[in-house]
């Protein structure tokens, strides 16, 4: 699995999005297009991007039954996304209806990754508002290996949690991880950040990465150094 770094590109619109990417002048990176910009633009925001020749992870972490995320699943296929992504909660049957969705007529089909627990959600949340009484990093790994059993590619988790996953789901199954800052960046709102070299340490296959790149004051150079301390 080649490791790339991919940008969060969190804009509220088109034109902030595309004026960004306008600073690439001599790479094309991976970009995330979430729930703000694809909502806010449309998916001609997707298609755009694509035109332009960058690969793209689209991340709206679908969950309903399903039938339902087949039929979206089968939609975002269509719109030749790269990744995209839906959440583990949804069952294995959701998971695996959402692999025949996304499976174009010719077999091939973007990688689909799964979300275990957000990270947002603590020991306490999971226990007093879901009643999942387990230990946190347990039902991680009990919802990664559902993901690799419904026949998905990956999970997105943090970048400590990668090793574990490849131990549980084995090296082909791809982590994807957020929560990526600089040795001497701003942590902002993250809680548990790792460098792009450590996260390539513990294993991760991608490392998504937002402000460190998109509030910088020169983009394209924080962008490359991610990619020298992660890929190359
Ligand atoms: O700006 P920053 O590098 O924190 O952006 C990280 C991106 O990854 C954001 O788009 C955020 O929503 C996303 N993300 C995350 N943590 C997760 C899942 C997604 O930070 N567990």
């Amino acid at each position: 699995m080649g490791k790339d770094v991919i940008i969060a590109c969190d804009f509220a619109g088109k034109d902030e999005a595309l004026a960004f990417l306008d600073l690439f002048k001599e790479e094309k990176p991976y970009v995330k297009i979430g729930m703000e910009l694809f909502y806010g633009a449309g998916p001609e925001i997707v298609r755009e991007i694509k035109k332009r020749g960058h690969k793209i992870f689209l991340d709206l972490k679908l969950h309903d039954i399903p039938n339902t995320v087949k039929k979206a699943m089968s939609v975002l296929s269509h719109l030749d996304v790269d990744m995209c992504n839906l959440h583990a909660g949804g069952t294995i049957a959701m998971m695996e209806a959402a692999i025949e969705g996304l499976t174009r007529p010719d077999g091939t089909r973007p990688l689909l990754i799964a979300v275990t627990q957000l990270t947002s959600t603590s020991q306490e949340r999971m226990e007093n508002d879901l009643l999942i009484k387990e230990p946190l990093d347990k039902v991680v790994m009990h919802y990664a290996h559902n993901a690799k059993v419904a026949g998905l590619d990956g999970v997105v988790c943090s970048p400590l949690e990668a090793a574990k996953v490849h131990e549980v789901c084995g090296d082909n199954f791809v982590t994807v991880t957020p929560g990526v800052r600089f040795a001497d960046g701003d942590i902002g709102d993250q809680v548990r950040v790792t460098t792009p070299e450590r996260a390539k340490e513990i294993g991760s296959d991608y490392i998504v990465v937002g402000r460190p790149i998109t509030a910088a004051a020169d983009p394209v150079a924080a962008y490359r150094r991610c990619v020298s301390e992660f890929v190359d």
